[in-house]
């Protein structure tokens, strides 16, 4: 085979519950994951040595050093192997940069996906999830897909049934925010207010409406403990988040770390009036439509 493609969704986290700062600086979660149809593409080519290309929108914000994550991802599966492999990685962006919807994390699974098949290695599932936790917390979920609750850093995961489609309409931000820095606002904040910080509980109401794939029940139980810190950064993001409450979204929150923000719609006609409203009231500069569950990094 000498050239493979993958495709991989953006996730939002319907609910982000995020517990004490542990000793790794990390945060233990109770992280539910939803896979939505806006995607990246990863190809992969022959080659001698292991190289990346970012194109699309926001390619100038994505390095192609060492530290990009799809090339990490392909060096830890070589390494998996056993042996030293080359490939060319082209990746087409669809998911913002830096947007709190995992894009990063989704060129790192469709990375691993699209060499294990480039290289013939033909390793199971279970353990392209281990490469791919140790990568990064969101990088499991890329793989899976669907809609799925993280534990742990958040790579833990158990899949969530849902009962329906869910559309949804994302309003892109100008520029990214790194996600450890949200994190650290968010530990400042609760630093200060010196609130005991409780430990992450899965909301059972948010389950039974994503079972029963009621968005109306959805749309009200949409929680994320990192907004107060994405707006403290960000305070333009909170009349964004109105503006779709007032056009009639069902749940406006920060899509993860931010500073994408997340709008239930009632219905796709809704998910397409909503994403208009956004852009021609000025809300938001880029309004897109998607909707969820869809599945996790796959061949094409
Ligand atoms: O795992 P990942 O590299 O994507 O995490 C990026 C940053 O987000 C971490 O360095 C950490 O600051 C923060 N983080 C956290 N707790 C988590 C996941 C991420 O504090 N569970």
């Amino acid at each position: 085979m000498s050239s493979v493609t993958v495709r991989v969704p953006a996730k939002v986290n319907v609910q982000l519950s995020v517990g004490p700062l542990r000793d790794d600086g990390y945060h233990d979660l109770v992280n539910v994951f939803h896979a939505v149809s806006i995607f990246d593409e990863v190809v992969a080519k022959e080659s001698e040595s292991i190289t990346v290309q970012v194109n699309g929108k926001w390619s100038d914000q994505v390095p192609t050093d060492d530290s990009n994550l799809a090339i990490r991802a392909a060096r830890a599966l070589a390494k998996h192997a056993g042996r030293s492999y080359g490939a060319d990685l082209i990746i087409q962006k669809g998911i913002p940069v830096a947007g709190g919807m995992a894009g990063g994390s989704a060129d790192a699974a469709g990375a691993l996906v699209a060499c294990n098949e480039l290289w013939g290695l033909g390793l199971p599932f279970e353990d392209l999830m281990e490469i791919a936790g140790d990568l990064g917390s969101d990088v499991p979920f890329s793989l899976l897909g669907g809609t799925a609750v993280g534990t742990g850093r958040g790579e833990q995961l158990t899949e969530l049934p849902t009962g329906g489609v869910f559309h949804w309409v994302f309003a892109l931000a100008n520029g990214g925010l790194s996600t450890a820095s949200v994190y650290a606002e968010c530990d400042r904040l609760r630093e200060a207010s010196k609130a005991e910080v409780p430990w992450p509980q899965l909301n059972d109401s948010l389950m039974e409406a994503l079972g029963t794939g009621d968005a109306y029940a959805l749309g009200s139980h949409l929680s994320n403990d990192l907004q107060t810190a994405t707006l403290n950064l960000r305070p333009e993001l909170a009349p964004t988040l109105d503006s779709g409450r007032q056009h009639g979204a069902l749940g406006a929150i920060v899509s993860g770390s931010g500073p994408t923000c997340a709008f239930l719609a009632i219905d796709a006609t809704h998910a397409r009036d909503l994403a208009h409203s956004l852009t021609t009231t000025g809300a938001a500069h880029t309004a897109v439509a998607a909707h969820g569950p869809v599945q996790g990094a796959t061949l094409i």
